[in-house]
């Protein structure tokens, strides 16, 4: 399909996605977020795809949803059309796993929509704000509630209430990104990080991905039984039986996602 404001890009099972509305530092418009909800679906359902990258350019991985496309908008319209909610369910129900290549910018729903991703690897350039505060609204698609999660109440309240940026360095210590690595290493880093995962059973990654996801929604004692069925059901694969083998006879596993 031919997108207009992303770029998308398969190679060796690593489908990356670049949004690319340089003209607006990426922010994000109703036609980017349903490109991105299809090419994310899409990738979901690719066989050959099994680790997806999210990432912007240099300046900017999203400088937030976009202020013109919304600015004279009433309430009417914001509630009537759910603005932006489909997008964010659908680009949260993707199985396949999503890292957030973040440079630059990463401000309001730019911030969010790395939030939406399993994991966020920065550059050391990159800036992460909810600075919606600014314009008399407040966050809305996740940053009150997933950025608390990340980073504790205090730190949460201090971006939301103050509209402040964080850097790289901050995020990473708040427990926001994963990892910071140097600029011009990050697609490199995050591709690495892909190529890793892609090699991986895709049911031991789902499972990863649903149980780790689980932490959020639910009580430890439920989240605790969830993990261990999880852990159990792939006994009933044959990628467990090959991880172990292999693991017993010092060779690499040969996995089949079977
Ligand atoms: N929406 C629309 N256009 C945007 C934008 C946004 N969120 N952010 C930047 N742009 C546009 C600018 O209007 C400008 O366009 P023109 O050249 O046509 O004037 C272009 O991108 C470049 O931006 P600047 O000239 O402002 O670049 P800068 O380097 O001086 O500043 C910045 C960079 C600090 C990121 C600044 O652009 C900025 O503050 N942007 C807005 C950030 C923001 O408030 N984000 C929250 C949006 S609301 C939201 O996201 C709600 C939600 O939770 C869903």
């Amino acid at each position: 399909m031919a997108y207009e404001t992303i770029i998308v890009e398969i190679e060796d099972h690593v489908a990356t996605i670049k949004l690319n509305r340089p003209d607006a530092l990426n922010a994000l418009n109703s036609q980017l977020l349903s490109e991105l909800a299809t090419a994310l679906a899409d990738a979901d359902a690719n066989e050959k795809v099994r680790c997806i990258i999210l990432t912007g350019s240099a300046k900017a991985f999203a400088a937030g949803a976009d202020i013109k496309e919304m600015s004279e908008k009433s309430f009417v319209e914001m509630y009537m059309s759910d603005f932006f909610g489909s997008e964010s369910q659908a680009i949260c129900s993707v199985r396949k796993p999503i890292i957030a290549a973040v440079s630059g910018y990463a401000l309001g729903g730019g911030c969010e929509l790395a939030m939406m991703c399993d994991f966020i690897i920065a550059s050391d350039t990159a800036k992460f704000g909810q600075p919606e505060i600014n314009l008399g609204v407040v966050a809305g698609i996740g940053g009150t509630q997933r950025l608390t999660r990340f980073v504790g109440k205090s730190k949460s309240m201090d971006m939301h209430l103050t509209g402040r940026f964080m850097d790289a360095e901050e995020a990473e210590r708040a427990g926001l990104v994963s990892r910071v690595v140097p600029a011009k290493s990050l697609m490199e880093e995050a591709q690495s990080a892909a190529a890793k995962i892609a090699e991986k059973s895709m049911l031991a990654t789902y499972a990863v991905k649903e149980a780790v996801n689980r932490a959020y929604e639910t009580t430890l004692a439920e989240g605790l039984l969830v993990e261990r069925r999880l852990f159990h059901s792939l006994f009933a694969t044959e990628d467990q039986k090959e991880g172990m083998a292999a693991f017993l006879e010092k060779r690499t596993p040969q996995f089949r996602d079977r």
